[in-house]
């Protein structure tokens, strides 16, 4: 009963979203980032909704929110830890980063910790290639990230 509630007022607000932006042109990606804003990921129950109200089909919709990186298909741990991915930051030791930091929450990208404190969530350029390797932080971003410095976020992401 209470799932079926959940369900009904998620596909009222998204409507309402979809209402307010679908004057945009390309609406559809305004919509996404409106509905993850508000909900933190975009439940699954918002794609019907979205489908129909911009006339697409559904697995057009699937297929821009699994596109795009920065949408999540479940709610974010408390905290959320981006490592960039991209090229400078491949140079300057990001594939080592990108293991320890793994190796220290015991999860992969796109994953959270059993705790529910720490999402670990790739991103591709954070524009701070200049201090690679960068990672952002609860929208913070840093610069020059070493073994210390990942272990004092880790650390901080799990108090
Ligand atoms: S490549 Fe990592 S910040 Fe630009």
């Amino acid at each position: 009963m209470n799932i079926r509630i959940a369900e009904r007022d998620i596909a009222e607000r998204v409507r309402s979203i979809v209402a307010d932006l679908r004057p945009l042109e390309g609406p559809l990606l305004p919509i996404l980032h409106q509905v993850q804003g508000e909900f933190g990921y975009i439940p699954q129950e918002a794609l019907p909704v979205i489908a129909d109200e911009l006339n697409l089909s559904r697995a057009e919709v699937h297929g821009v929110v699994t596109f795009y990186h920065d949408y999540r298909d479940h709610p974010a741990g408390r905290h959320v830890l981006k490592l960039c991915r991209a090229e400078a930051c491949q140079s300057m030791g990001g594939d080592a980063l990108a293991e320890r930091v793994k190796q220290m929450l015991g999860i992969d990208f796109h994953q959270t910790t059993l705790d529910g404190s720490v999402t670990l969530e790739p991103v591709y350029c954070l524009g701070l290639c200049a201090c690679a390797p960068a990672v952002m932080f609860d929208g913070e971003v840093h610069g020059r990230v070493d073994d210390e410095l990942a272990g004092e976020l880790v650390e901080e992401a799990r108090r």
